[in-house]
């Protein structure tokens, strides 16, 4: 209902702009009319088509007055800055047209024969008459151009200004012609009409403006959407202060966007004295070459040691961790990113942000110390979606402190392989493996173990951007017991076929005790895959059927509250607001269907600045027509509430949030973690299209840079 009312809402101004625009090429026409019985039939075919063009004006605020319990911010934009020019056209249709069509039709006569009369036609070229009627299909495409491909955000102070002045630009420029041929028809004015090869000269250089301008404002996207070959991205001129304080200083030098900047560089954010000593546990991964098979193709991939996914990172809390990434991958370049883990920002493992990438040949040491628990993963954050699609990837879990891995812990990660080139593959062709298996994966589990299965997506996107990527468990009840690396407190058991969205770079870990038969989990878009633990490991099950509308697993309200930092009544040193949404547009030269926030693409997206210590809180509205799995580096956000409700459950905290077209979440998080943070979209094909910005500290600049140039590729260009 929602989507139906959100999508019809968008293209309904298509209707006040083709039926007004044949109303007002009749309206213009009627004064050509031959004889009396053509005025009549005209005005009336005039009058249906103003009527139709004017249901699309009253559908407009119909359609959206109900999404308005849905959120204001979804129906804003069509009530501020779609509806004002069509319903002024409309009016002044009804008010100053119509009855001067009414009368034209009244005093016409029915014959054949009699030709207009001089006050017939000089009605029919009245402006007041042929004006409105041309204004409201204007005011159509104005509405369509506004709801449909600009899709403006708040504050729409620019974009009322700018639409409803087109509209009166456009009316007077009208209003003069028609005065003007009104004059002519009516004999007040010599007709001195340009002659034949003047008008068809006229005509053509008419065209030609338009293809000229629409040519322009092609290549001026293409060329302006271009990523400098070298840039610094802990500088924005776009920089959101979130109603905080701002920095003079700060500011000025995001308006250079390159150059050397003072202040604190990210490469002295390493932690400290906490990372020093002798590190706990020590892992080296090596991105190489691999070729593997998936659905019957090989595929060239490339895994760290070898291994798709990458070897399992195990650890524990106050663990201080030391990784040594070597590259062996040619001709590109690679890095690790700690997806869900808040260490320190230099060893966040952004190309251009917190280091160069690792090139071939040589090799980068992470080092920080876990102060975290739960399932989390790691990925090369260079070409992202390039480089975590082919394989660049691997589970991560932190055990609390001093605990040791039961033996039924156990990961899967999931992968959707999306971009397999050489392979032939067609890139919306899904292959998804769970661990290394394309088909069913099995393993032994005896019956009565305590299970912990602990499910990370790794895929890059999910199989339809339309739908959250869905995982069903079945033969067994369980208890979702952490979502996003955060244990839940006192987890409800849950149905065994509950369907558990786990939106790309999510994780879930799902608990339950090992029955007599068969578990399997199964990814919904892919059922021919999936894990199926039973007692001796050889037992198969059949995919569940899962409806599109079976019953789903709710996080808002699952399990028990419990006290947070901070919440809903806090008060907040910066607020943000991001809209998702998409519509055409140029990134960095391609034009294609863009996904955005606040309406832009990298660069342009705001950069959210922020002051260590502030407390912040960011509102997501999910406007556009897919789902947007947002993550947020370095830091954990707490849930306060889903489309207007309050958190109810077990605290939320999260590192990935997966925003379903129509949701609004308020999230709330502590700056206590200073350093230039990426903060994006996690359907990595969305990334690659510029759906990214940056958490920035006041103060906190970069040595590195991104760009062609560099070699540094975070957005994966
Ligand atoms: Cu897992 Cu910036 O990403
Ligand atoms: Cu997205």
């Amino acid at each position: 209902m929602f989507e139906a009312l959100l999508n019809f809402s968008e293209i309904i101004p298509l209707l006040t702009m083709i039926f007004g625009g044949l109303a007002g090429y009749r309206a213009g026409q009627l004064v050509r009319r031959r004889h009396q019985a053509a005025l009549r039939r005209s005005v009336l075919t005039t009058l249906v088509l103003l009527v139709v063009a004017t249901i699309g004006v009253l559908a407009l605020p119909a359609l959206s007055a109900p999404l308005v319990q849905f959120g204001w911010d979804f129906a804003s934009n069509r009530f501020l800055v779609g509806l004002p020019p069509m319903a002024i056209a409309a009016v002044a249709t009804w008010v100053l047209s119509v009855p001067r069509l009414a009368r034209l039709r009244r005093e016409a006569a029915r014959d054949k024969t009699t030709a207009l009369t001089a006050e017939q036609r000089y009605a029919a070229a009245d402006p007041r008459l042929v004006v409105p009627v041309q204004l409201l299909g204007i005011s159509g495409f104005l509405g369509v151009y506004v709801l449909m491909v600009y899709r403006p955000v708040t504050p729409y102070t620019i974009d009322i200004i700018t639409v409803n002045g087109i509209l009166l630009a456009v009316a007077a420029l009208f209003w003069l012609r028609h005065t003007r041929r009104q004059r002519i028809l009516g004999g007040e004015e010599p007709r001195r009409g340009p002659g034949f090869l003047l008008r068809v000269g006229r005509g053509l250089a008419g065209v030609a403006a338009v293809v000229l301008a629409v040519g322009a404002v092609i290549v001026a996207g293409q060329e302006l959407s271009k990523l400098p070959p070298n840039y610094d991205m802990s500088m924005s001129h776009n920089m959101d202060w979130g109603g905080g304080p701002r920095s003079e200083q700060h500011e000025a030098m995001g308006m250079r966007m390159t150059g050397h900047h003072s202040g604190l560089s990210v490469s002295e954010l390493n932690g400290g004295a906490d990372t020093q000593g002798t590190p706990d546990k020590t892992f080296t991964l090596t991105a190489m070459k691999k070729t593997i098979t998936v659905a019957g193709k090989q595929i060239e991939a490339w895994g760290y040691n070898g291994q798709i996914p990458g070897p399992e990172i195990r650890v524990n809390d106050g663990d201080l961790v030391q990784v040594t990434l070597i590259n062996q991958i040619p001709d590109i370049g690679v890095t690790i990113h700690w997806h869900g883990l808040d260490v320190p920002n230099s060893q966040d493992g952004v190309p251009g942000v917190t280091q160069d990438a690792v090139r071939t040949g040589q090799q980068f040491v992470y080092r920080f110390r876990v102060h975290q628990t739960g399932t989390y993963w790691y990925h090369s954050h260079q070409s992202a979606f390039a480089q975590v699609d082919r394989g660049l990837f691997g589970p991560l879990v932190v055990l609390p402190k001093g605990a040791k891995s039961d033996p039924y812990d156990m990961t899967v990660t999931t992968h959707d392989w999306k971009l397999l080139k050489e392979n032939e593959l067609a890139r919306d062709v899904s292959y998804m493996t769970f661990d290394q298996t394309d088909g069913v994966e099995k393993r032994a589990v005896p019956a009565g173990s305590p299970v912990r299965l602990r499910i990370v997506n790794s895929g890059t996107s999910a199989v339809n951007d339309e739908k959250s990527p869905t995982y069903v468990l079945t033969g067994t009840p369980f208890k979702v017991a952490a979502t996003e690396g955060t244990e839940v407190d006192q987890p409800s058991e849950i149905k065994a076929g509950t369907g558990i969205v786990i939106g790309t770079g999510g994780r879930a870990d799902l608990t339950f005790t090992m029955p007599n038969g068969p578990v399997r989990l199964t990814n919904i878009e892919n059922p021919s895959t999936g894990l199926v633990l039973s007692p001796d490991g050889t037992a198969d099950a059949p995919a569940p059927a899962f409806a599109a509308d079976g019953p789903l697993f709710k996080r808002d309200d699952y399990g028990a509250p419990a006290s947070t930092p901070f919440g809903l009544s806090s008060h907040f040193d910066r607020t943000f607001k991001l809209v998702l949404d998409d519509g055409p547009g140029f990134f960095n030269g391609k034009f294609d269907v863009m996904v955005k926030i606040n309406g832009e693409v990298f660069p342009n997206t705001p950069m959210l600045m922020v002051r260590q210590g502030d407390l912040v809180k960011v509102t997501i509205v999910g406007r556009g027509h897919v789902n947007h799995p947002m993550h947020l580096h370095g830091h954990q956000a707490l849930v306060l509430s889903h489309n207007g409700k309050p958190i109810t459950g077990s605290p939320w905290w999260t590192d990935t949030l997966e925003v379903q077209k129509g949701d609004i979440y308020e999230i709330a998080f502590k700056a206590n973690n200073p350093g230039i943070w990426m903060d994006h979209c996690h359907n990595l094909q969305h990334t690659e299209k510029g759906m990214v910005m940056h958490l920035g500290y006041e103060g906190v600049t970069t040595p590195y840079r991104a760009g062609t140039e560099t070699g540094n590729l975070p957005e994966g260009q």
